[in-house]
């Protein structure tokens, strides 16, 4: 954008409405300062909002940039902007070494040095946010009766050594910073006038020096805002000010040390991260009763009419073995974006995966614009694949990188879509382990750069507040504007200098650059999945997710009408008397519970000996595996207590047991040439629960219990079904003669 243009574009930010009538009230006296409403209009008699000259200085349009001048808008702020498309020479970061900005306003102040009304207010750009309009800063800076008034903070820099000259103050931030300062035109020319320093110089050092020169200080009326009337410095100081929701002006600042509501805020130095949190809320950004005011605003429109979609390069990261990738796939394939403007990337580090995904490629690689596969398996460098991606996507001029890792569920198949109209440099939905606080973001970093918790964290993870926020680190899924990774200045990198790990080293580079990270819960967009203990040691390894990841877990293994029976207006089938039964688990479950079984093979013999009971005798043995046998003892009694237990209460009204116990949880098989049937027996249970693992007269025929009190048989068992029956004194039974194929059931003995 050309300085031309964006003057232009300035000008009209200005709008008549801080021109108000001014009705001086009688009782009202500047010098008290107690009728405070009032002084607004006697001040605008003298000084009209027109007299400001706002100025900052900004060589690049940062987004930090793009915020201050948002914040500007909201408040009717003109903002002229010095050095626009000029090179930066004023030091690293913004932060060191500012000579250049004093000579641009040197330069600038040239036209005004005679102008006596005109007031000048000079804020950086890149960290701050104004609080208020035009009106409310003059009438503070009126009250100060300063001519040059200087923000202020707790730390005497760049020369410490500088400190004992300073006045002291009673109360209030003692040292200068020229991040902000509001004086009068001839008075802030005739200040910069005398810098000879070079454009790497530094600015607050030259302003210091003025300031504690006594002649120059009175002479020019120097003064600093130590408690933060109009300018809160942040650095050093952001446990003194909390965000308050006013009626008025939203999310403002409330200087609980000074008692003051500071109008400009300025996240100076190691500050600027808690400026961005609080600027997810000021400026009329965010409030209870608002929500969210940017999330409808700059929006990027998708096509609806045919023409083509942006290109996204969506990047798999599969870096351990994940439980429920299956399902993780399929969410990837359903995404609500046309393939044929995806790229994919698909980056395995887990042998575990390796067969699964070559499957994936075969079947749906083709649908996609392009497949690029990489199988580092003996390869534990993670950085090398994410940065591949990120030149990947730069090669084939990408508008977008989707970088979505094996954790990342996106039950939300709009999340792609969303995530692209929310038009923000990076953006992350907001995913987090089922009902549980952990999530993809930090909402702050300690001094280490490592988690710390923000005040917010809960409501946002919680959706108490939703929005899209602005935070410190991200990962697991988030989308990346192709423009940031083009730009070989701004382009991150997972690559770090202080061996952390990639997630860290790419956040800490688009810090590093002032590229603002967003993590967007306006939707549910998916969840989490927790993979850092995942078991691979066994043939069916979700089944044994139920602590990890019930939620999965039961997507993929509870019965889809399991709920059903809690209705109260469903009568749940009794097939015989006091025997009910329900749909509790999915063939899927059958299937694969029965096959982690046969692939471990070791049937018991039937006898009435057995060695895996306490007392190695059996009364009426069966051909079983137990569930310890197969390490799903504790899975199991979760499993009962879980899903077992509320049925049982529901249709055993008065009996409560929780958690049930169960000793006896194993798989019988019954097949005419090993047991084809039990005799009669009692079991040695509370309750017994008998789950049908396949199908009669598909997998066996015959069997199936009879009840013999009331010489009742439940004969049509269903796969995934539940009987669940007394288990001594009325429900003697027997196991029904299999004539034909294999029978399996599931069978606890619950509150023996
Ligand atoms: C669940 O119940 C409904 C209504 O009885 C039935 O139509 C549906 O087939 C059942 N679903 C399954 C998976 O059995
Ligand atoms: C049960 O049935 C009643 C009457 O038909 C109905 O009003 C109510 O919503 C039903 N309850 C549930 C939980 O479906
Ligand atoms: C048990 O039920 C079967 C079939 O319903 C019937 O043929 C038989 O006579 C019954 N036995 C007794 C003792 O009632």
């Amino acid at each position: 954008m050309s300085t031309a243009t964006f003057t232009l574009a300035l000008l009209l930010l200005v709008s008549a409405d801080h021109l108000k009538p001014c009705i001086a009230e009688e009782t009202c006296s500047l010098d008290s300062g107690d009728c405070h409403a009032d002084v607004k209009s006697v001040f605008l008699d003298q000084q009209k909002s027109e007299d400001l000259l706002a100025l900052t200085v900004a060589t690049d349009e940062t987004d930090g940039f793009r915020r201050f001048l948002r914040s500007a808008k909201v408040y009717d702020i003109p903002v002229t902007v010095l050095g626009q498309n000029e090179a930066w020479v004023g030091g690293d970061m913004h932060y060191a070494g500012g000579g250049q900005k004093v000579e641009l306003l040197k330069n600038e102040l040239e036209k005004y040095k005679n102008d006596k009304n005109k007031i000048v207010l000079f804020t950086d750009s890149y960290d701050v946010i104004f609080l208020a309009g035009v009106d409310k800063i003059l009438n503070q800076f009126e009250k100060s009766g300063a001519k040059i008034l200087f923000s202020a903070e707790g730390f005497c820099w760049p020369d410490k050594n500088l400190a004992s000259k300073y006045p002291n103050v009673l109360l209030g931030k003692r040292f200068l910073n020229s991040g902000g300062f509001i004086g009068y035109a001839p008075e802030v020319y005739q200040l910069v006038s005398t810098w000879k320093g070079t454009a790497k110089d530094d600015d607050q050092l030259f302003y210091t020096e003025r300031y504690l020169d006594d002649d120059v200080r009175a002479a020019l009326k120097m003064k600093l805002d130590h408690k933060g009337e109009i300018f809160q410095n942040l650095n050093g100081a952001v446990g003194d000010i909390e965000l308050e929701f006013s009626d008025e002006d939203g999310a403002i600042i409330n200087n609980v040390v000074y008692k003051t509501k500071p109008l400009i805020v300025h996240g100076n130095g190691p500050a600027k991260q808690a400026l961005n949190t609080l600027g997810n809320y000021l400026a009329k950004s965010w409030d209870p009763k608002t929500g969210c005011t940017t999330c409808e605003t700059n929006l990027r429109e998708l096509p609806k009419d045919g023409k083509p979609w942006p290109v996204v390069l969506v990047s798999i990261f599969i870096g351990q073995p994940t439980p429920f990738l299956e399902e993780f796939i399929n969410k990837i394939v359903a995404l609500d974006y046309p393939k044929s403007a995806i790229h994919l990337f698909i980056h395995n580090k887990a042998e575990y995966h390796a067969k699964q995904l070559s499957k994936f490629v075969t079947e749906h690689g083709s649908d996609y614009q392009s497949v690029e596969f990489i199988e580092h398996i003996e390869d534990t460098c993670e950085e090398s694949g994410r940065n591949k991606a990120i030149s990947h996507c730069v090669g084939l001029n990408c508008e977008y990188l989707f970088v979505v890792d094996s954790i990342a569920h996106l039950d939300n198949k709009e999340t792609l879509k969303n995530l692209i109209e929310q038009n923000r440099p990076v953006i992350a939905p907001l995913l987090t382990r089922h009902k549980k606080a952990w999530s993809n973001f930090w909402g702050a970093l300690n001094s280490d750069g490592y988690y710390a918790r923000s005040a917010d964290y809960l409501q946002i993870v919680e959706g108490e507040r939703k929005g899209v926020w602005n935070v410190p680190h991200i990962s697991a899924c988030y989308l990346v504007q192709g423009s940031i990774l083009a730009d070989e200045h701004l382009r991150p990198t997972y690559t770090s200098s202080r061996g952390v790990d990639p997630d860290m080293a790419f956040c800490e580079s688009l810090r590093h650059n002032d590229i603002f990270m967003f993590v967007d819960n306006l939707k549910d967009f998916g969840h989490l999945i927790h993979a850092d203990n995942f078991d691979t040691s066994h043939m069916h390894n979700e089944l044994y997710q139920i602590f990890d990841n019930q939620w999965d877990f039961e997507q993929r293994y509870i019965h889809p009408n399991y709920t059903a029976c809690f209705n109260p207006n469903h009568t749940n089938l009794q097939p015989c008397p006091d025997v009910y039964w329900f749909p509790i688990v999915t063939p899927r479950y059958c299937d694969e519970l029965v096959a982690e079984m046969e692939n471990f093979g070791q049937w018991s013999e039937g006898k009435n000996s057995d060695p895996r009971l306490d007392g190695g005798y059996e009364n009426v043995p069966t051909r079983d595996i137990h569930m310890k046998q197969v390490g799903m003892e504790q899975h199991w009694l979760e499993f009962l207590r879980v899903y077992v237990r509320p049925v049982q209460e529901l249709v055993f009204h008065g009996y409560v047991h929780d958690p049930p116990r169960a000793i006896m949880n194993f798989v019988v098989r019954y097949r005419p040439d090993e047991q084809p049937f039990l005799r009669p027996h009692h079991d040695s249970s509370t309750y017994t629960i008998n789950i049908a693992l396949n199908t009669p007269n598909v997998d066996f025929e015959g069997g199936g219990c009879r009840f013999i009190r009331y010489n009742c048989s439940v004969v049509d068992t269903r796969k995934g079904w539940m009987l669940m029956h007394p288990g001594r004194l009325t429900h003697y039974h027997e196991g029904l003669y299999v004539t034909k194929g294999t029978r399996y059931i599931m069978v606890s003995f619950v509150d023996p």
